[in-house]
């Protein structure tokens, strides 16, 4: 089977909206960024609208957790602004996931935080009081039942991506952050791929922060990331 061309979503992880929209202006020709809790909680919708305007897919990353009718309400507000991809976290519960998912409609992809990253296995059963947990078995649970829940899709590493995709079908949108190209470094990001890799492994969507932000020439380290990912 041929895997389609993945997006390449831009992580705007800098201080404040005016560097991101400086940044965008370097960056002609990307189609996605990624809005996060620190700029999001500093510059707040209007950041958003302004990324919209300028014909920008925005894909807010604030991870809700919370009871689901506020949930709900969460993502009613983001749609209501026009964004096309939001994070929910699976471990709301189903109940939580399927008020979220009929919250985002049609014009609103909504996808899952399985486990975080900054987690070990030791760390995430003592958070939810077992005994031993097996991480890649944790996140395609999550996963399965996030995609049962109504959601477009999910967030994994590059290392579950092909595990994830195995379980969940063609269909499902798999967002996946940690892409480096060879000659990158890797940061703090311990789990990582290429382009080509991650794509190849099932990735519907890969989000790409340092490698573009911290580049000399952005552009040029952006359209490299799209050529690998094509
Ligand atoms: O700079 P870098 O390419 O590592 O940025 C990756 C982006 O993806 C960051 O915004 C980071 O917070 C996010 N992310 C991640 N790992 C996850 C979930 C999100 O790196 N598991």
């Amino acid at each position: 089977m041929t895997q389609p061309r993945a997006e390449v979503i831009v992580a705007l992880d800098l201080p404040t909206g005016a560097e991101a929209l400086r940044l965008l202006d370097r960056l002609p020709r990307a189609r996605w960024v990624k809005v996060g809790s620190i700029v999001m909680t500093r510059e707040g919708p209007a950041l958003v609208r302004e990324l919209v305007d300028r014909g920008l897919r925005v894909f807010l990353d604030l991870k809700w957790h919370d009871i689901p009718n506020t949930v709900a309400g969460a993502v009613e507000s983001a749609r209501g602004m026009g964004v096309a991809m939001a994070t929910v976290h699976c471990l709301g519960g189903a109940a939580m996931l399927e008020a979220a998912a009929r919250a985002a409609g049609a014009e609103l992809g909504l996808v899952g935080v399985t486990v975080l990253t900054s987690h070990d296995a030791a760390g995430y059963a003592a958070a939810l009081g077992r005994d031993g947990v097996d991480l890649e078995v944790e996140v395609e649970r999550h996963a399965r039942t996030a995609l049962a829940s109504g959601l477009r899709g999910i967030v994994c590493s590059p290392h579950e991506t092909a595990r994830v995709r195995a379980a969940l079908g063609s269909a499902a949108w798999l967002v996946v952050p940690g892409i480096r190209r060879a000659d990158d470094s890797t940061g703090d990001q311990v789990r990582t791929a290429g382009p080509a890799a991650a794509v190849r492994d099932g990735a519907t969507h890969l989000v790409v922060g340092r490698p573009i932000l911290e580049a000399a020439d952005p552009a040029r380290a952006f359209d490299e990331i799209v050529g690998e990912a094509g």
